[in-house]
C-alpha cells in the first residue's frame, strides 16, 4: 500500500499564459493498494460525480505507465480524499493526472524519472503549467521544447494567498475556446516583460512589484467578460494586491498583505453574492512540495 499527496496549483499568475504555475497548500491524498478487483472511491470534493464512473483521468494515467513501461496491470483498490475543488482553475485535472501517474510510477518501483513523467502529464493535459508545479512544488517555469519540457522550479517565500471561486460554469474548455487564434506584437510585448517580472517578484517576495505587473492582454480581458461578476471581482481583488485569474478560471487569486486576507476574500466574495452568484472563499499559502509519498 502506498499513500501520496498532490497539491492544487495556480497556472498563468497573470501574464505567464501556458507556462507559469504555482503550487498551492491545497491537497488530495489518495492510496493504492493492489486488490481482488478494481475499486476507486473519492471523498471530499468532486466526490458524488467522480464516483459515478471508472475511468477518469486518475485512473487513464494510472494505466498509461504501465502501457509505457509494457507492465501487467494489476487489480488496484484508489482511495482518495480530495481537497482540490474541481473546475475551478485551482489545477484538479493536473492533479488527478499527476496522482495517476505518480501513483503507478511508485506502485512499480519507480521505472519513469521526473521528466519522464511530466511529459506524459504533458501529453494528457495539453500544456505544462499546472502539472509541472502539481509534480515538482514551488513556482515553476515550463516550457515544451522539441523533445522534452524544460522547467525550472524555484522557491518563493510564503505570501497570503486568497482565492474565491463563483459557483459558475466554465470548463477549461470553453475558456480555451473564447481566445483568439493570434495576438497583436503590442500584446505579445505587453505579457513577455511582465511575465519575467512576475518571477522576480514572486521569488523576492516583493508584492509591491508583483501588484504592478500581474496584468494580462493575452487570456484574462478574453475570460473575464464571460464570467458574471469576473471583471468587477478582479479589480476588487486589485485594490488589496496583486490579483489574476486562477488558470482559465472561474476563481480570482489574489497575492495580498496577511492582514487583509479576510477582507480581500469577504469583498471579493461580496462582489460576486450581490449579483446572485454563490462562492467558495479560501486562504492559503504557496507550497514549495509537489506529489509525494507519505506511506
Ligand atoms: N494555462 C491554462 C489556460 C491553464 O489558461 O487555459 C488552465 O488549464
Amino acid at each position: 500500500m502506498i499513500k501520496i499527496r498532490v497539491p492544487a496549483t495556480s497556472a498563468n499568475l497573470g501574464p505567464g499564459f501556458d507556462c507559469l504555475g504555482l503550487a498551492l497548500n491545497i491537497w488530495n491524498e489518495v492510496t493504492f493498494e493492489y486488490a481482488e478487483k478494481n475499486s476507486h472511491h473519492v471523498t471530499g470534493e468532486g466526490a458524488e460525480k467522480l464516483n459515478k464512473g471508472s475511468r477518469n483521468l486518475l485512473t487513464k494515467a494510472y494505466s498509461l505507465v504501465h502501457d509505457v513501461c509494457r507492465k501487467g496491470i494489476k487489480a488496484v483498490d484508489i482511495c482518495a480524499h480530495n481537497e482540490i475543488i474541481m473546475s475551478s482553475g485551482l489545477g484538479s485535472s493536473a492533479a488527478a493526472i499527476i496522482t495517476g501517474l505518480f501513483g503507478a510510477n511508485e506502485m512499480l518501483g519507480k521505472p519513469l524519472n521526473e521528466n519522464e513523467l511530466l511529459k506524459l502529464a504533458n501529453e494528457m493535459e495539453g500544456h505544462p503549467d499546472n502539472v509541472a508545479p502539481a509534480l515538482l512544488g514551488g513556482l515553476v517555469v515550463s516550457v515544451m521544447a522539441a523533445k522534452e519540457i524544460i522547467t525550472r522550479r524555484y522557491e518563493i517565500p510564503e505570501f497570503m494567498i486568497v482565492i474565491v471561486k463563483p459557483n459558475v460554469d466554465w470548463p477549461t474548455r470553453a475558456a480555451r475556446a473564447v481566445l483568439p487564434k493570434s495576438i497583436s506584437r503590442a500584446d505579445a510585448i505587453y505579457n513577455i516583460g511582465r511575465t519575467t517580472l512576475v518571477v522576480d517578484a514572486l521569488r523576492s517576495g516583493d508584492l509591491e512589484l508583483l501588484q504592478k505587473v500581474m496584468d494580462d492582454r493575452i487570456h484574462q480581458p478574453y475570460r473575464l467578460k464571460y464570467i458574471t461578476g469576473g471583471m468587477a471581482a478582479y479589480k476588487t481583488a486589485k485594490q488589496f494586491g496583486a490579483a489574476a485569474l486562477s488558470g482559465a478560471g472561474p476563481s480570482i487569486i489574489a497575492f495580498v498583505p496577511s492582514e487583509k486576507a479576510e477582507q480581500t476574500k469577504t469583498q471579493i466574495m461580496r462582489v460576486f453574492e450581490e449579483r446572485g452568484i454563490t462562492t467558495r472563499g479560501i486562504i492559503t499559502k504557496p507550497s514549495m512540495k509537489g506529489a509525494h509519498r507519505i506511506a
